[in-house]
């Protein structure tokens, strides 16, 4: 396994793999959820390279972006273990150089959601990865259901700026008791980690009420939510998956997703709902 950390030699080894190229960007200490990312990418290519780096645009002045965690060491032998041919771990220098004074502006996939709640986010989310795939070039790149937002903008950059790569969104992975897996997991202590089970269990619930209504599966989800002391709700939300506008009712494929805090941790998750067949109803 290559680990490289300037732009200029990531390009060289990209421009000379064999093909199909995958990438897998991350922000590294990795977990399962990622490693699942890398078992479908390494089905998939001839070359397989990652990407480790906390990008600072991607995160709010008041967020982890210090404290965010981080294990190279474990991360590299992870990725070496799992067959990863080429790593770029660049340095902030390296990605933001002093004069760097160009960002992606992404439109209306981008300012709900997530976006709404973290302004800028998706703006530093979707330069950073424009400018891997810039340097990589690669024939696909994998991103995981976990942020499903993420994928939705980083979908429409890549068609909208013709970057030439196919964009696969992969599957959530998930603790036996429901918690998606999330680097961020690492703040929780032992009673959060049990209450953050409390985002998981308003999924189930929606998916058990979903004929009575978007409205109705919002209020169901609050209330779980607010019965959990350690939970303080960011956001439910029931939208067409396509659109992200909001649903009055479950007619379309909906995604339903929500942000929750607990302790100094901001959790997320969603899943898809189905319209039921008409015989359901
Ligand atoms: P990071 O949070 O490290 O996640 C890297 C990739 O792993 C993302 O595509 C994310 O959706 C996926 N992932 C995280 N948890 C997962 C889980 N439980 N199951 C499946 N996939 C999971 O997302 C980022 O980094 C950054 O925003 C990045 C795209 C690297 C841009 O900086």
């Amino acid at each position: 396994m290559n680990v490289i950390a300037t732009v200029e030699q990531m390009r060289a080894e990209a421009g000379r793999a064999r093909r199909p190229l995958g990438l897998i960007p991350t922000m590294g200490f990795l977990h399962q959820g990622h490693m699942s990312l890398v078992r479908l990418a390494r089905s998939e290519s001839e070359t397989l390279a990652a990407s480790i780096f906390v990008n600072p645009a991607q995160f709010g002045p008041q967020e982890d972006l210090a404290s965010y965690p981080s294990d190279m060491d474990a991360d590299l032998a992870k990725l070496e273990g799992a067959g990863v041919d080429l790593v770029f771990a660049p340095s902030l220098d390296e990605m933001y150089p002093d004069g760097f004074d160009t960002y992606v502006d992404v439109g209306r996939i981008g300012e709900r959601l997530e976006g709404e709640a973290r302004p800028g986010h998706f703006r530093g989310v979707a330069t950073v990865v424009c400018k891997l795939l810039a340097i990589v070039r690669p024939d696909r790149a994998y991103f995981g259901q976990k942020d499903v937002q993420q994928g939705m903008v980083v979908t429409q950059l890549t068609r909208d700026l013709n970057l030439g790569a196919d964009i696969v969104v992969a599957p959530t992975v998930r603790e036996p008791d429901g918690l998606a897996l999330s680097s961020r997991n690492a703040y929780l202590g032992t009673e959060e980690r049990r209450a953050a089970t409390v985002l998981h269990r308003a999924l189930l619930l929606a998916s058990d009420v979903a004929a009575a209504g978007a409205g109705e599966i919002r209020a169901r989800m609050r209330r779980l939510i607010e019965s959990e002391p350690l939970a303080m709700l960011d956001y439910v939300s029931v939208a067409d998956a396509a659109t992200l506008d909001e649903l009055k009712v479950v007619d379309r494929p909906a995604l339903v997703s929500l942000a929750v805090r607990i302790g100094r941790s901001r959790l997320i998750d969603n899943m898809v709902l189905q319209p039921q067949d008409r015989e359901d109803r």
